[in-house]
Order: structure tokens, then sequence, then C-alpha cells
């Protein structure tokens, strides 16, 4: 699958950004909140606009602290999966279990130096793994393959039946960093520099997945 990230489309134009990449599997949308990371993007209003805007699945990653607090409502809204950060959570089990009971799919992240051994237990309790491969906060960032080790032991446990997610991967993802990744066990690609700074977002996605399955 492949989640073009709409950070480095023009906030402008979200919805003509969106229908550029019709035929994605995921819109992959990052909530920031200048605490957890230190940047600023959208909320709960434009992602609520977004989803009378496009048909694609929103697959929203809230780099944010106190999601027990804010998570739920995105999956109100209708947001697809609702993915938040392992590290700002006190019971990230209570969480995803509000956000299922809200309608979406439940999605644990976690940051490059975050191990994922002490998550494997609660994992069951989630439908999507976001593994990033930059420090949250800006695109544009180069891809970390030292994180691909993580991905590597959640597919294991994926394809051994004893878990059943999918494994996802942000960060400096391109048609040269996307094979390792695929290799690693990914499941879905989120990209967002390197669909939305060309010239043709369609063709981006396109070539993505071509590179993806070579
Ligand atoms: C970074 C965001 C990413 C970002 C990826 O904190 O979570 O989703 O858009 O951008 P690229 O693909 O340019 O690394
Ligand atoms: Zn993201």
């Amino acid at each position: 699958m492949i989640a073009p990230s709409i950070l480095s489309a023009d906030f402008a134009r979200l919805a003509d950004e969106a229908a550029a990449v019709a035929g994605s599997d995921w819109l992959h949308v990052d909530v920031m909140d200048a605490h957890f990371v230190p940047n600023l993007t959208l909320g709960l209003p434009v992602v609520s606009s977004l989803l009378k805007a496009t048909d694609i699945p929103l697959d929203c990653h809230l780099m944010i602290e106190d999601p027990a607090r804010w998570a739920p409502p995105y999956a109100e809204a209708g947001a697809y999966n609702v993915t938040f950060h392992a590290e700002a959570a006190d019971d990230p089990s209570g969480v995803a279990r509000d956000i299922r009971a809200a309608g979406a799919k439940a999605g644990l992240s976690i940051k490059p130096n975050t191990p994922i051994e002490p998550y494997l237990e609660i994992l069951r309790d989630f439908d999507t793994l976001l593994v990033m491969s930059v420090e949250p906060g800006f695109g544009g960032q180069s891809f970390m393959p030292e994180v691909l080790d993580k991905a590597r032991t959640v597919r294991r446990l994926v394809d051994a039946g004893e878990l059943r997610l999918v494994v996802e991967i942000d960060g400096g993802i391109n048609d040269d960093t996307i094979a390792q990744a695929a290799e690693a066990g990914i499941d879905c690609f989120v990209a967002g520099s390197a669909v939305y700074n060309t010239d043709d977002p369609g063709r981006a996605v396109a070539a993505l997945r071509a590179a993806a399955a070579s």
C-alpha cells in the first residue's frame, strides 16, 4: 500500500492535492501540536473538511501529547486509521480501545530510537504499527535504515500468525529507499516529498508502487 503524506502538499489546495493521488490506498495526514514535536500543522477541522473532499481513506498520524484525550475525535469524525505515539501515551491499549469504539482502526507509532520490545505484548490491541524512519516533525529528511530491524521483528510475528497488523513506515521513503523497506516486510509506505515535490504526484505514486515490487 502507498500512503501519500499531505504534509508536503499545498495546504491551500488540499482537495486538489488529494485528487492528484486518487487510487492511493490511504491518504496520510500528519497532525502536529508543537509540543510532542517542534512543528505545528493541522487538526480536526481540516481533517473533517478533507473527509468530505476525498474518498481515499484517511490515515491520521497524530504527533501530539495526550492522545487519550485528542485521538478518539478523529475516529468519530470518520478517519479510517488513527495512529498515535507510544511515547505520548500512558495507556496505549486504552486509547486503542477508544479509537476502535469510535469506529476507526487503531495505530501505534514509535520514533526511530524507541525499541519495539516493550510494546510487542500490546500490539495485539492495534491494527497498525507505524515505524518512524525519521525523527517525527518534518518532511524531506533522510531515511534511517536501522529502524528496519524493528519492522522485521514484527513482520515475523505477523507471518507466524501471532499478530494481525499492517506494518507501515514513515519518513524518507522514495524510489531508492522503498525497496529495502519492502524487503523488511513493510505493508504500507508513507511518502510525502517523494510524491508532492514532483510535477506529477499520481505518477510518483505509480513509480513508488513499481519500485516496491521490484
Ligand atoms: C514526518 C511525517 C511524515 C512526513 C514524511 O514527521 O510523519 O509523514 O510527511 O515526509 P517524507 O516522505 O518527505 O520523509
Ligand atoms: Zn507521518
